[in-house]
């Protein structure tokens, strides 16, 4: 039998994406083999693409961090799993494919009913938003907190899991992402055209408790000056060196993916250091799988169940076939996305309808038209 899968084949700009077909993976022992239904496609996929993140692999390489699938083949000496079964993981490379093998450990057990594509936003970005708030920032209800990014992927997440921990959020955003934060709970501040340190000090008095800061660099100490005494950013990304398509560097490939690492560190360390009570703490997801595993399975299926019952809801901002994969990167590089962008199999964009298909032994999907 014979798949596609997406490759990058040099670090660049879109045009290193690439569909290639070839015979589908066989399970090694231990291995599962899943037959993807959901990709997601985050900014981490776009700036591996340049070469300029920390989980950048060697070129040529397959990208895609987080899958929803159904269970397809087995390998030797598996137990415990039966094809059929509708699983999530995040192998942080190799998503961007129609079939995929993953040792069994990686995969976590999908309730039935729910759409692929809402699944999958769970596993990179709500897994992130919720473990920065509770194991990172360990908010309490009441608290006040400033989500930078937040009508993004993470941003939305951070805003739905926020309004459960009933937080008093502020969010920046352009003016285009500005109702859909009011939608979810959050009061937007433009980050265009308002200083957000000064908007917050006229919104809050003091400062905020917490700070989730995506874009690293001197944006981080920026961020500090929002806090009140105590009060902590947590930092979980470098974007500041990638704007659209191009880098605020000019630089790509795969040596420049722990460029902007020493200055977090001197943030950091200055946070610890200067008066005032502010740290700078880091957050990065698959540090965190990689040392607990655990953790990472319990705050899923914790999210799942919140799915299941309807107590947050991802923003899908699109849909693509799979064999789009170039223009959903392209789309997300360009800004302006509201909620997560999802690759979905079958290569269609009623692909949708034919998830139940795709997992016979489960029932029929809800499937929002794309779009939702
Ligand atoms: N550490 C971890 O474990 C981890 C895990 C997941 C993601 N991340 C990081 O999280 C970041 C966001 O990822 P994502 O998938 O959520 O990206 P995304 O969906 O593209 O969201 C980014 C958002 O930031 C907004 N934005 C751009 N410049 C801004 C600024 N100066 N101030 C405030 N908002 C601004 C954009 O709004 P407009 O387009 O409207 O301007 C967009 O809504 C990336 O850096 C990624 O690497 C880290």
């Amino acid at each position: 039998m014979r798949h596609q899968r997406v490759i990058v084949t040099h670090y660049g700009g879109p045009d290193a994406l690439r569909v290639v077909e070839e015979e589908c993976p066989e399970p090694k022992d231990g291995e599962v083999r899943v037959k993807v239904l959901a990709a997601g496609v985050a900014m981490p996929d776009v700036m591996a693409r340049k070469g300029v993140h920390p989980e950048t692999p060697p070129v040529p390489y397959t990208p895609g961090w987080d899958l929803v699938g159904v269970v397809d083949r087995l390998g030797n000496g598996v137990s415990g799993i039966e094809p059929g079964r509708v699983v999530a993981a995040m192998p942080i490379h190799g998503a961007y494919a129609q079939f995929v093998c993953l040792p069994q450990r990686e995969l976590v057990p999908v309730p039935p009913g729910l759409d692929a594509a809402e699944a999958v936003s769970l596993v990179l970005n709500y897994i992130t938003a919720y473990q920065m708030l509770h194991r990172s920032a360990r908010v309490k209800p009441g608290q006040r907190v400033l989500f930078h990014g937040a009508s993004g992927g993470v941003g939305t997440a951070l805003l739905q899991l926020g309004r459960l921990a009933e937080l008093e959020m502020y969010g920046t955003c352009s003016s285009r992402g500005a109702p859909a934060v009011s939608d979810l709970g959050g009061i937007p501040i433009d980050y265009r055209h308002q200083d957000f340190v000064a908007e917050i000090r006229r919104l809050t008095g003091e400062g905020v408790d917490a700070v989730f800061d995506p874009f690293g660099g001197a944006h981080l100490w920026h961020s500090r000056e929002a806090l009140r005494p105590g009060g902590k950013v947590v930092g979980y990304g470098n974007t500041t060196s990638l704007r659209g398509e191009g880098l605020g560097s000019g630089r790509t490939g795969r040596r420049n993916r722990l460029h902007g690492i020493p200055i977090y560190a001197l943030y950091i360390a200055g946070g610890w250091l200067l008066p005032g009570r502010k740290r700078i703490v880091p957050y990065s997801i698959q540090t965190l799988k990689r040392l607990k595993p655990a953790l990472f399975r319990h705050d899923l299926a914790a999210l799942l169940e919140l799915l299941q019952q309807r107590k947050i809801k991802p923003l899908i901002a699109r849909r693509f076939p799979l064999v789009e994969a170039r223009h959903a990167q392209e789309l997300l590089a360009q800004g302006g996305i509201i909620g997560k962008i999802v690759l979905v199999c079958e290569g269609s964009s009623a692909a949708a309808a034919k998830f139940s298909a795709c997992a016979a032994p489960q029932p029929p999907a809800q499937s929002p038209a794309a779009g939702t």
